[in-house]
């Protein structure tokens, strides 16, 4: 929804979308795309509830063509992980709050080696790389801060 609406530009790209967890139930939730009118009511603005969702069973349900657009994988983000493509974006937001201080420094070096030098991490608001994994910059974006590989500024 935030590419076709901030980033038309990309209409005409080849954009692969890879949404990831460990459990097989939540990533059948999530293919399924149905949230119900509590979900929808936290945070998503009207407008984009009309353009992109349909009233199906009494559920709200991502429209097909963007459902499309992700591939859903299951990924145990503590153990080696399967062949990815380099990445641009990665939002892992809220899972490092769930390991110890090792696990976390060993998924954020897989997270490394997966992003592109120019990429961007985005976390939750409660983690961070700082005191964990030196390799990440912190940078300000307004109200949110993202982590950027530091070779990119050293290059
Ligand atoms: C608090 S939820 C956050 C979900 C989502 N990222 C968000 O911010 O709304 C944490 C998710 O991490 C998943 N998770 C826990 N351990 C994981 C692991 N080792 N590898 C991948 N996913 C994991 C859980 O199944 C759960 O769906």
């Amino acid at each position: 929804m935030l590419l076709r609406e901030h980033f038309p530009q990309l209409a005409a790209w080849k954009v692969t979308l890879i949404a990831s967890d460990i459990s097989e139930a939540m990533i059948s939730r999530a293919r399924a795309g149905a949230y119900s009118q509590i979900e929808v009511n936290r945070g998503l603005p009207a407008a984009m509830l009309v353009k992109y969702f349909r009233r199906i069973d009494g559920e709200w349900q991502v429209i097909e063509d963007l459902r499309r657009a992700v591939e859903f994988r299951r990924i145990n983000l503590t153990a080696p992980w399967p062949y990815l493509p380099a990445m641009d974006l990665i939002l892992m937001r809220n899972v490092l709050i769930y390991f110890d201080i090792p696990t976390k420094k060993a998924v954020l070096a897989r997270v490394r080696r997966q992003l592109k030098p120019d990429g961007h991490l985005f976390l939750g608001g409660g983690e961070t790389t700082m005191n964990l994994d030196e390799s990440f910059v912190p940078t300000q974006y307004g109200k949110a801060i993202c982590y950027r590989p530091a070779t990119r500024l050293a290059a």
